[in-house]
């Protein structure tokens, strides 16, 4: 047995008491397994861990040296090996190397700068805005905007992602391209999908007659050369560092249609709330800090227990997308079968994220999590505070069956004699407590997650940073193209019956 796996087997081999037997018995345990923080309740009672399990953890993170990685994260260090890159998302919001801070300082200003010009109407008239980005160039400002622009009216928006034609036809279709402003977004500035959607939206704005077309793009990337060679002017380009990877990036100016749809201000408070989750992530013991009890919760069920996924619900129509936000977050920087150290992982990486919407979701998929054969941690995120102007009923409809569903799941209820009727229980989950979902808590929440998926990785010995799993995709759909290009039989017939052969 490797040194590392035997904290692993430590941990396997405590044998867990029921959940429900722990709450009711450890009066401890609302205290050690809740934590409030940052406008954030973190309640981690609905699961197995206890005292035991949390020390147990503690010795596997220190045996992973966790302090030492969160100490290099933060000193701006070169903790994304395969790439030779530091990973400095803390940097832009104020948390980090002070050099990396200062330089994150003064793009938010040029970022700024150009979000007021284009209030001021150097741009001409602007009434809309197309983002184009996918990716961590798309999920973060998608999330963030839908969550919090119920009350801004100040610019329609719509985010393009997929080169689906679609997705841009949709967005020009409800705008007028005189009034249109054109973000692309995009860390590279070679993304195929993204290049060919601006290329699209250039054209669209051509046909239209709109006066300098290219006048209207800007570019938000870590390689300004390309974005000046596509043919935006330098004053529109707004750059973001090359350590900031992408699904880290909507502290960057990546999140510039965040700035530009809710107000600079709203864009500020976000950080802020984020930078109060890096102060907590960094200064907390690990008994105490959010993220890394979650990350044991993650552990726990993922590697220990073999769950295959993890679901998480939001009880909040604000907060739909975070499902989705959190499968890239979560699966791009974890979903990996070699360590950092270029070893074989020995143990299962991160789960499937899956999820959805409460209360959609309970009259759709918790049939499954009530009664089906699987283990599946379940995530509950709502909010104090509704968001709605109706009569309170629909929000304490909403989080009365938030907070039943995780006591269910807990006690379950016997039905001896009718097995179709039984509830086995003792299923685990986790509630994320919201004071509202307010521009500094969401900041705060993200940056929980981001924290999350680091002491995750750092625990597996994986490094969160890059993303090499989605290259040969890419590779095998450029050559695609080519004359020369030697298909297999079966994928020769689809590019065949698609009309594609030569196209592409
Ligand atoms: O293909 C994966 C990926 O590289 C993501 O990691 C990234 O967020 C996305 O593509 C978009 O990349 P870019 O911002 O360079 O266009």
């Amino acid at each position: 047995m490797s040194g590392k796996d035997k904290f692993w087997q430590a941990i396997g081999d405590y044998a867990a008491r029921p959940i429900a037997t722990l709450v009711a018995e450890d009066e401890t345990r609302l205290e050690s397994l809740a934590i409030d923080q940052s406008g954030l309740r973190f309640d981690f009672t609905k699961t197995h861990l206890d005292a035991e399990i949390v020390d147990r953890f503690v010795a596997l993170a220190d045996a992973m040296d966790l302090d030492g990685a969160r100490k290099a994260l933060f000193a701006g260090d070169i903790v994304n090996a395969s790439e030779g890159r530091a990973a400095e998302h803390t940097a832009e919001r104020g948390e980090g190397h002070p050099d990396s801070v200062a330089h994150a300082r003064a793009l938010h200003a040029r970022m700024r700068a150009l979000v007021d010009a284009i209030e001021a109407g150097a741009l001409g008239e602007i009434r809309h805005i197309i983002h184009i980005g996918i990716g961590g160039s798309a999920l973060g400002p998608r999330l963030v905007i839908d969550a919090l622009s119920r009350e801004a009216d100040r610019y329609t928006s719509a985010i393009v992602s997929n080169v689906d034609g679609i997705a841009l036809e949709d967005a020009i279709d409800r705008f007028d391209p005189r009034y249109t402003l054109i973000a692309v977004a995009s860390k590279t500035f070679t993304t195929t999908e993204t290049m060919l959607n601006a290329a699209s939206a250039l054209s669209w704005l051509q046909q239209a007659g709109v006066e300098d077309p290219h006048g209207r793009f800007i570019a938000m990337t870590a390689n300004p050369d390309s974005a000046l060679e596509w043919g935006i002017d330098e004053t529109r380009i707004l750059p973001f560092s090359e350590t900031v990877g992408g699904r880290y990036s909507l502290w960057s100016s990546i999140g510039f249609p965040i700035a530009l749809v809710l107000g600079w201000g709203m864009f500020e408070e976000m950080l802020e709330g984020a930078a109060e989750m890096d102060r907590h992530f960094r200064l907390a013991d690990w008994p105490d800090s959010a993220p890394a009890l979650a990350a044991f919760v993650d552990c726990y069920y993922a590697q220990v227990r073999q769950a295959p996924t993890r679901a998480v619900f939001a009880y909040d129509e604000r907060l739909r997308l975070l499902p989705d936000y959190l499968q890239q977050l979560e699966m791009e920087s974890n979903g990996k079968s070699a360590t950092a150290d270029g070893e074989r992982l020995t143990r299962a990486s991160a789960p499937i994220t899956w999820g959805g919407v409460g209360t959609d979701a309970q009259h759709a998929v918790f049939q499954l999590l009530h009664q089906g054969s699987h283990l599946v941690p379940v995530e509950f995120v709502a909010a104090i505070e509704g968001g709605d102007g109706l009569d309170l009923a629909h929000h304490a409809m909403l989080l009365a069956n938030c907070f039943a569903q995780g006591a269910a799941l807990m006690d379950g209820r016997s039905a001896a004699d009718d097995p179709a009727r039984d509830y086995a229980g003792d299923r685990p989950s986790i509630t994320l407590l919201l004071d509202d979902v307010s521009p500094r808590i969401l900041g705060a929440l993200l940056a929980f997650y981001e924290h999350r998926t680091f002491v995750n990785a750092t625990l597996l010995g994986i490094n969160p940073f890059d993303q090499f799993g989605v290259e040969l995709g890419k590779d095998i759909a450029r050559e695609m193209g080519r004359d020369d290009a030697r298909l297999d039989p079966s994928t020769a017939v689809l590019m065949r019956l698609a009309r594609l052969d030569g196209f592409v």
